[in-house]
């Protein structure tokens, strides 16, 4: 055992200064997917062709519940609309912080009376809904790190948004470039594992980048962890974590190893039914930071 390491370890493991995790409470709106199906195709994971299960789609759902439930969460739901196959991904109905609701306005037509939707929701809960100039869409593209907010463009969220968000939450935004069309929105390419303040750590692949974005990524976040192109194809990027527990895809393998190497306590999901519509856990679950 060389001077530094930990008995037990590999030599040559690098450990230096790996934080002990420490999940912190969260609250989370998700909305049934009731009305999922695959009826447009606004990603290349969509094929209105190949059939879908809703019954399938109700009982994954119901499982990623009751696993934040278990995880001591506050889990909320929207009622699902009839005719809005993708509500389920309620990543994309707004970006809250502070007690402040972003509302989301949709790229694709299909999408757009979404937005409303969820506006409506967060007023009646009590959040200071600021409607959007600009074309965005929520938490889908933007993520909360420290105090720091990473927002994707290049496919769905204006970049014109991005100076909104900077205006209405007075935070710092990084913005990044999405070139992948696999992985259009920026929670598809990188997962943020802990959010806090001075212990930031996320997950990302690389080659969902631009150069320039990747240089960002790689300055700004060293320790970062690299997931393999396989994981990210089942988006197991799309995952949420507390800080501790992180709820992934459960055929992401690698990157549940590369998981628990960091300290981190996975748990998989499967929402293959989901995957059918591009989305995935992260996808299902908008987080609301009061
Ligand atoms: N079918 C949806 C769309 O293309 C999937 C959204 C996935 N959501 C996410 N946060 N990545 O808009």
């Amino acid at each position: 055992t060389q001077p530094g390491e930990q008995p037990g370890e590999q030599p040559g493991e690098q450990h230096a200064a790996r934080p002990e995790r420490r999940p912190t409470a969260r609250t989370v709106l998700m909305c049934r997917p009731e009305h999922f199906t695959v009826v447009y195709r606004i990603n290349p994971w969509m094929n209105p062709a190949a059939p879908t299960d809703t019954g399938l789609a109700l009982a994954q759902w119901q499982v990623l519940h009751d696993t934040y439930v278990a995880l001591g969460y506050e889990v909320l739901l929207i009622d699902p609309v009839a005719g809005l196959p993708d509500m389920v991904y309620a990543a994309n109905g707004g970006f809250v912080v502070d007690g402040i609701a972003y509302g989301a306005k949709f790229a694709h037509a299909e999408r757009q009376p979404e937005g409303p939707a969820y506006m409506q929701w967060f007023r009646e809960a009590g959040f200071d809904v600021r409607v959007p100039d600009e074309i965005n869409e929520g938490e889908g593209d933007f993520l909360l790190v420290g105090d720091v907010i990473l927002a994707g463009t290049g496919f769905r969220s204006d970049s014109r948004s991005h100076d909104e968000l900077a205006r209405i939450f007075g935070r710092e935004v990084v913005t990044l470039r999405l070139v992948d069309p696999s992985f259009y929105h920026l929670d598809t390419a990188v997962a943020v594992l802990d959010a806090t303040p001075g212990r930031e750590h996320i997950a990302y692949l690389p080659s969902a980048f631009d150069a320039a974005s990747v240089a960002v990524l790689q300055e700004r976040f060293p320790d970062a962890v690299i997931v393999t192109e396989a994981d990210a194809a089942v988006l197991g990027l799309n995952s949420f974590s507390d800080g501790f527990n992180v709820v992934i895809a459960s055929r992401a393998t690698d990157f549940e190893r590369q998981l628990r190497e960091h300290g981190y306590h996975p748990i998989g999901v499967d929402l293959s039914e989901l995957l059918l519509g591009g989305g995935g856990v992260k996808c299902a679950t908008l987080e609301l930071r009061r």
